[in-house]
């Protein structure tokens, strides 16, 4: 479709064409899963409970009363999903690995049956030529550091960066990239704070806490990670996302600030300026972290690239978070806004000199998919990925150093309080016969891929 004034593709027909060679020569493509999202086999080769284990098994914790127990059984099934990974023709793979099978304690000895299994997927990758790219912390804290108070405990940083050590001495080189932790936010701020996710207290100092603990433990595993791994890229994974102002009423425009305070700079500045942000640091007033001399020194510690999960942006006002009139939304409730990848991708390279190369590590949409003899129709979902990807050119093309892209989720998983009602996936899992069915979107990719 072009717009006959001016001849010029719209930005939907712009995005539909895309291809791969759209993109910097080397930019990678991937997908993404995580470890308690798809493997199951929650009880086998010695792996032991992690806090989501215990979090499910509360009543009214997950909406659909499920758990991770089972999920995509791909701790069985890894060898038929490393195909289908390879079948889509992507370069690259992200997946995280479950602290409780490496070390069940928490901390002490190293589990060789866990590192076995990551050794396989890491092995059958590269046998199939596709870049492992693995992710240490994706939510799994074993459940005996939790009774220890969790990432609120300082020990659980130091802890943090023995059980990596373990898993870069093991896959050492072979793995292109590591990332410490998944979305630490989400880990602090949406697990003590508003106690959606595991363990589910409601407490904003433990947040800060937890959230200095694990940016510590960043800080303390990177270089465990380059004195196993010297060859391999070391980096964390942030969610980001704009938050606008929802008028120019100063009281929204206060809210905003605040907002993108607490979900953007509070993780971005302590990383990349070596300092917490001096308003956030206000707001919270005496909920404000136990930080330590030297502490800062450790997070700011170099990375090879900067991992950015995208998602949506934020629209504030000073009730909270709003939906734009006329905005189009996933299964989710998200609003659809491509634009704000730009924006994002632009705001970084502005705002933080010292900014790594980026790979946006997730990017996806739920919908509620259904299927149709042996195929899932899921246009939306092909127009959302393409839209992002013509969104993550427009940046890369105004000079952000922009690396790869991997899409949420090779199949569809564990969604954590949402239980299996909500499908990011690509590919399609029937969740009684554990078959998987490539959905349209996996066709799209896989031809814009090609
Ligand atoms: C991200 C998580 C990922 C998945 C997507 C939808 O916050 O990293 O595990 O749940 O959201």
């Amino acid at each position: 479709m072009t717009n006959t004034l001016t001849d010029t593709p719209t930005p939907a027909a712009r995005a539909a064409a895309l291809t791969r060679r759209d993109f910097p020569a080397g930019f990678v493509f991937g997908v993404a899963t995580s470890s308690y999202q798809i493997e199951g086999a929650a009880h086998e080769d010695g792996r032991s409970p992690s806090i989501w284990d215990v979090f499910c098994a509360q009543p009214g914790r997950i909406s659909d009363g499920s758990s991770g127990a089972v999920a995509c059984d791909h701790y069985h099934r890894w060898e038929q999903d490393l195909d289908l990974i390879a079948a889509l023709g992507v370069d690259a793979y992200r997946f995280s690995v479950a602290w409780p099978r490496v070390v069940p304690a928490g901390r002490g000895p190293v589990n060789p049956a866990g590192l076995d299994f990551y050794e396989r997927l890491t092995d059958g990758l590269l046998a199939r030529g596709v870049q492992p790219h693995v992710t240490l912390y994706h939510w799994d804290l074993p459940a005996t550091l939790q009774d220890q108070g969790g990432w609120t405990n300082r020990d659980t940083a130091y802890a943090f960066a023995e059980y990596s050590a373990a898993v870069a001495a093991r896959l050492g080189n072979r793995v292109a990239s590591y990332a410490t932790l998944n979305e630490p936010w989400c880990s602090s701020v949406l697990s003590y704070e508003i106690g959606e996710h595991a363990p589910g207290t409601r407490d904003r100092a433990a947040a800060l806490s937890a959230a200095h603990h694990l940016l510590l433990g960043h800080g303390l595993a990177m270089p465990e990670i380059r004195r196993h791994a010297p060859q391999s890229q070391a980096g964390i994974v942030l969610n980001l996302g704009p938050q606008e102002s929802a008028s120019d009423r100063p009281e929204d425009i206060l809210a905003a600030r605040q907002a993108d305070g607490r979900f953007n700079r509070w993780f971005l500045d302590p990383l990349l300026r070596g300092e917490y942000p001096a308003d956030t640091w206000a707001d919270v007033g005496a909920d404000a972290p136990p930080v330590q001399d030297g502490d800062l020194e450790l997070i700011r510690v170099p990375n090879d690239f900067l991992g950015v999960n995208y998602y949506s942006r934020g629209v504030i006002g000073a009730q909270g978070g709003v939906l734009p009139e006329g905005a189009s939304v996933t299964d989710m409730g998200w609003e659809i806004h491509p634009q704000g990848l730009t924006d994002l991708m632009l705001r970084l390279n502005a705002d933080y000199p010292n900014l790594p190369p980026i790979y946006i590590t997730e990017n996806g949409a739920a919908f509620a998919d259904e299927r149709s003899g042996d195929r899932v129709h899921d246009p939306r979902r092909t127009e959302f990925l393409s839209t992002h990807l013509n969104a993550l050119l427009n940046a890369s093309q105004a000079g952000v150093d922009i690396r790869g892209y991997f899409a949420w989720s090779l199949m569809d998983n564990f969604e954590w309080a949402y239980g299996y009602q909500k499908r990011f996936g690509l590919v399609y899992v029937d969740y009684t016969t554990q078959e998987r069915l490539l959905k349209d979107s996996a066709l799209w990719y896989q031809a814009f891929l090609k």
